[in-house]
Order: structure tokens, then C-alpha cells, then sequence
């Protein structure tokens, strides 16, 4: 597919201008077609088995770092009943490996503990009885130091292992890995509603001060327009989801250069937008009358917000985030725009490097910063529901519950955070959500018809 948009050069802290550059000059950035063949050629590399050991045990090594900072304590709360107990975290991504690999594909493999499989099964069926989730933060027992001695005794087999596993199982493991790195930031997020909730405020990590710079108004740029192919492609990983690209009709429309920052969102506020029903989809309404919203999740109505850096002043130049899809939707109507589509974001992306941005390198504190493009600092609200594709097939055996089964009642958000492990996303991710949740690191880009 040519590239045609002209938002899809990587900004790096100066989006207007790089994005005006590449309108004058195509020469500036390489073509979507060398964009998919370095992709491709990373992707390759990354998936000989030597890589893909190396690639597992990095990723096992960055969740205890993330743990590192955290009391037995810290790590057995549940703020509430969607998030889960760090801990939880910790073990239940080893009980994925200790299943799905160990237990399937290494003959003789004795599992640390019987019981875990109830306490650490998530939601596949598949498997069999489990612990509720809204329970999660009731097992005191076993204790951190007891679940990394879980995660200990999974390693040690895995490194055993991996040297003999079948494809299929080296399969198993790559996906293991990107399910890793998806509860690495649902363990920062998780821990950001724990800490919000203890009135002594803890930080998890130390945050850089807010950079507190003007920002440029948004400039609107045509998005691609016609027949376009959305959806993953190629021997690369990508979740059942992405696949297969198919194409797709998009009608003429215009993509912000940038995503709504604090400012705008608090001239939202000040303009009454939390309290003018003419702005909200009916459930949105519903909701923010039901549970008394009047800014973003963790905003605290003096200027300051909480952070995984602890409380701090809002960095009015920073992406908005923690906001739902109910208030970005309402949002975007007071702005007279509206929210893209999965296939105009993802067209608008096509020749974006995901591994730029504000993502996540190493263990500490993250935040959202100004100046980004379409990788890192918040996931983006789309206004598409998360459905199947043309064509889907869920993956086979018990991992086909992965994706497929969530299909109903949630929008699709793309992008990454500044959570996101570095090199988990792509333009073709699909991360979804209800309407109402906001405790990710969650924002928006503006689009209009054209
Ligand atoms: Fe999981």
C-alpha cells in the first residue's frame, strides 16, 4: 500500500513542524514500503530462537523490576474489581507460561503448586474453575516472596526448555511474552489506582518536574481516503485480532497533528462540557451523573494530579489522559470533531516507527509528556467497536479465548502508552476497553469529516 497521508512522519517533540516538513518534503521519511520491510526484517530477527529466549527472559527480568519497589503489602491490594493485586500480576503471567508451554509441550514438568491454577487463572474457561475476579485481592497467601519463587521455578524450566520446544510451543512463548508485556502496564496502571486511594499519597517511582512549555493549537491534516488495507500482515507476531488485513472504504476526513492535551481539556471543563448534556451520548450521561464525574480520573481540583511520581502539578501541555471513551466521544462533539475510526487512525499510522515515543524502557515511575506522535505517552480513543475482522479465526486450543470471546461492548484504542513495554505495539494493535473505563493511561486525537 503507497503512502499517501501526510501526518505519518514520527514527531519528536516539535509534531507541527516535523508534520509540516513532511507535507513539503516526501524525501524526508522513507516510504510505507521500506517502514514494512525494516519492520519486517526486525520482526525475523526478533523470533530465532535465540532472540526469542533472550527476549523472554528480558521480559520476566522487567516484571520483578517492577515489583521491586513494592511491600508484600502494596502488592496484594485490589483498588477495584476490574484491576488485579501486583502480585497477581507476577503470578498469574507465570501460570500462562506454566500451562500453556510447560504443562503441553515439556513431558515429565512438575508444576510449583497444584492450587495455583485456581488462584491464577484469569478468564479461560478452558481451564477450568477459578478464583473470582472481584476476590483477586484476598489471597494474602502465597506472599510476594512465595510468588517469586513461582516465577523462579517457571523460568528455571523454561530455560531448560526452550532449547528443544517444538514451533508450536516457541509460538506459545512469543505470546506469552506480548501477554507479559500487556500485564507489565496493567501492573503500573493497577498499582497508580492502589496508590490513589491511600490518602498518604505514595509515589512508586520519582518523575522528572513537569516541562510546562506552550504548545501549538492543532493543525488538521487529510487522512487517507478510498479503498485502504487495514490489519496485520506478514510472519510478524500480531494478536488473533489484527488479522487478517483486509480493506477497508474510507471516506475523505482530517487527523489533529497532535492529541487534545490538559489545556484543552480543562477550557473543556471551564466551558461547562461535564455539565451539558447536549455533549454526551445518552450512557455517557448516564454515567457521569451516576458517579459524579467532573474531570479526569486522577485530577484532584487544585491544579494537581496523581501520579505513579505521587502528586503533582498538571503538565497543561501534556496529553490528556485517564479519561474514558464517554468523555473523549463528548469531548471531541464540544470541539466540533469527532473521534477517529480504527481505519483512519491506523491508515493515518501506516508509516509511524511504533517503537518511538514515551514507552516503556525500564522499571520506574512513567507519565505522559508533550510533544509526542502516534506511539507512547497515551493510548488514543476510536470511535470503533472491537469486533472481528473479515475472515477471523481465534488462535486454536485454549489461547482462542484470548481475544475473540471480548468482542461485544468495548472500543478500540490504538497506539501506546508511556506504559507500553517498547516494541509491543504496531499501527495494526488493537487494545480495547468498555466505554467507561479510564484508569489506563487513555487520551485522544481529534478527527473531522472532510
Ligand atoms: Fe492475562
Amino acid at each position: 500500500m503507497a503512502a499517501t497521508c501526510c501526518g505519518n512522519l514520527e514527531p519528536r517533540g516539535a509534531p507541527d513542524r516535523l508534520v509540516r516538513e513532511h507535507i513539503q518534503n516526501e524525501s524526508l521519511s522513507p516510504t510505507a514500503d521500506v517502514w514494512q520491510g525494516l519492520r519486517m526484517a526486525r520482526a525475523d530477527s526478533e523470533r530465532a530462537p535465540k532472540a526469542l529466549a533472550e527476549r523472554l527472559f528480558a521480559t520476566r527480568r522487567l516484571t520483578l523490576d517492577l515489583a521491586a519497589p513494592l511491600s508484600d503489602a502494596d502488592a496484594a491490594i485490589q483498588p477495584f474489581p476490574d484491576a488485579s493485586p501486583a502480585k497477581w500480576h507476577l503470578a498469574h503471567t507465570s501460570w500462562f507460561f506454566e500451562t500453556f508451554v510447560l504443562r503441553d509441550h515439556v513431558p515429565g514438568y512438575t508444576p510449583f503448586d497444584d492450587r495455583f491454577a485456581y488462584l491464577f487463572n484469569s478468564y479461560y474457561e478452558g481451564e477450568g474453575a477459578r478464583l473470582e475476579r472481584p476476590k483477586r485481592g484476598m489471597i494474602s497467601r502465597p506472599s510476594l516472596d512465595e510468588v517469586r519463587a513461582y516465577r523462579a521455578h517457571v523460568d528455571e524450566a523454561l530455560e531448560r526448555a526452550m532449547p528443544a520446544l517444538p514451533a508450536a510451543a516457541l509460538d506459545l512463548v512469543e505470546l506469552g511474552i506480548n501477554h507479559e508485556q500487556q500485564h507489565q502496564e496493567l501492573f503500573l496502571t493497577d498499582i497508580l489506582a492502589t496508590f490513589a486511594e491511600n490518602p498518604l499519597e505514595p509515589a512508586y517511582g520519582d518523575l522528572p518536574a513537569p516541562a510546562c512549555f506552550a504548545i501549538e493549537p492543532p493543525t488538521f491534516h487529510p487522512g487517507v481516503d478510498g479503498m485502504v488495507e487495514i490489519g496485520a500482515s506478514g510472519d510478524g507476531f500480531a494478536f488473533d485480532s489484527e488479522r487478517p488485513r483486509h480493506r477497508l472504504f474510507l471516506h475523505p476526513h482530517m487527523i489533529a497533528n497532535r492529541r487534545v492535551t490538559n489545556q484543552e481539556w480543562r477550557e473543556f471543563i471551564d466551558d461547562g462540557g461535564y455539565r451539558t448534556p447536549t455533549l454526551w451520548l445518552s450512557e455517557g450521561w448516564d454515567w457521569v451523573q451516576r458517579e459524579g464525574i467532573a474531570a479526569p480520573l486522577y485530577w484532584r481540583g487544585d491544579e494537581t494530579e496523581f501520579t505513579l511520581g505521587g502528586r503533582r502539578h498538571i503538565d497543561w501541555a501534556a496529553p490528556v489522559a485517564h479519561v474514558s471513551y464517554f468523555e473523549a466521544d463528548a469531548f471531541a462533539r464540544w470541539a466540533g470533531a469527532r473521534l477517529p475510526t480504527e481505519g483512519e487512525w491506523e491508515s493515518f499510522a501506516a508509516s509511524a516507527d511504533a517503537h518511538l515515543g514515551n514507552q516503556l524502557d525500564s522499571a520506574g515511575a512513567v507519565a505522559p509528556r508533550p510533544g509526542g506522535g502516534m506511539f507512547g505517552d497515551v493510548w488514543e480513543w476510536t470511535q470503533s467497536s472491537f469486533a472481528s475482522y473479515p475472515g477471523f479465526a481465534p488462535a486454536a486450543g485454549a489461547v482462542g479465548e484470548y481475544n475473540g470471546k471480548f468482542m461485544c461492548g468495548q472500543f478500540v484504542l490504538k497506539g501506546a502508552s508511556c506504559a507500553t513495554p517498547r516494541g509491543h505495539s504496531r499501527a495494526s494493535y488493537r487494545n480495547f476497553f468498555p466505554p467507561d473505563a479510564r484508569w489506563q493511561f487513555t487520551g485522544l486525537r481529534l478527527a473531522r469529516d472532510a
